[in-house]
């Protein structure tokens, strides 16, 4: 049986297990997997799972703003561990968010999750990583086809931010990192106690890349101070964390890290 086919069976049953999950992206009923290997509603709407073992729950054609060439780029920049301090951060919050509750499994939603490479990261630093339900939710086809190349027991779908396929209170901690935000849906699928964690890149961010590639202030200079009053008004902020840190950056690394800067212009 080839690696791939003995994947999508197991998302297969993992997606079984968590089925109460989904709604349906068109009528909001509840979801469950047919004989086939859909995710289908009630009313029969229906998706269908890949060869990789993601889920396509678009419900219109929509062309991303970010290219293949690009994603490919982050999944590189990531691989190198470049943003390895961001998710030990992220992992130590969500560890000390469990050790005060009551239960020790939880869900983790990657809103906007890119090329997967943050979530499976949290899913390999986190303790106890193996009781929690992991899924990563991209409007890009292409990131998520990427997404879905580790073998992670990791539930990977494209879907939209502004219509989230999922139930209300489903997830006890939302992770928003360097992407846009729906804030109403993600207080309508977050759990009551549950927490978001978003990462906005700050001031300093890329700065010593930036200050040598661009000429224009409009991009040596970065402020997203919009983006946390605007999170602050829909969110209730408990705690905010600068994370600095200096990476050397090996001259092969370069040409991929340099294609990912304007990327993160539209948090
Ligand atoms: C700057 S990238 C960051 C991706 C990833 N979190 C990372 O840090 O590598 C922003 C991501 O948000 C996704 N995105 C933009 N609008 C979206 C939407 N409406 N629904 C879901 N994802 C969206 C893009 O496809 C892209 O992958």
């Amino acid at each position: 049986m080839s690696i791939n086919i003995k994947k999508k069976i197991r998302i297969k049953e993992l997606i079984k297990l968590n089925k109460y999950l989904f709604k349906c992206p068109i009528c909001n009923e509840d979801m469950f997997i047919n004989e086939i290997d859909s995710l289908v509603c009630e009313s029969n709407h229906s998706f269908d799972m890949a060869r990789k073992g993601y889920i396509n729950l678009l419900t219109s054609k929509i062309t991303s703003f970010y290219s293949k060439e690009l994603f490919e780029a982050r999944h590189t920049v990531c691989n190198a561990g470049f943003y390895t301090p961001l998710i030990i951060e992220i992992t130590k919050i969500i560890d000390d968010y469990i050790a005060n509750l009551y239960s020790e499994k939880i869900n983790i939603l990657d809103a906007g999750c890119g090329e997967g490479s943050h979530l499976y990261s949290v899913l390999q630093t986190l303790k106890n990583s193996q009781n929690n339900t992991y899924v990563g939710v991209d409007i890009s086809k292409d990131s998520i086809n990427i997404a879905s190349r580790n073998n992670a027991d990791i539930i990977w779908c494209v879907a939209d931010l502004a219509k989230l396929p999922f139930q209300t209170r489903a997830f006890d901690v939302i992770l928003n990192i360097l992407s846009p935000a729906n804030y109403s849906e993600f207080n309508r699928v977050l759990y009551d106690e549950g927490i978001i964690i978003k990462v906005v890149p700050g001031n300093n961010y890329l700065k010593e890349l930036r200050d040598i590639i661009y000429d224009n202030k409009e991009f040596t200079e970065y402020s997203n101070s919009n983006v946390i009053n605007h999170f602050n008004e829909m969110s209730i902020i408990h705690t905010m964390k600068n994370i600095n840190y200096r990476y050397d950056v090996r001259k092969e690394l370069l040409p991929d890290l340099i294609k990912t800067i304007n990327s993160n212009k539209r948090c």
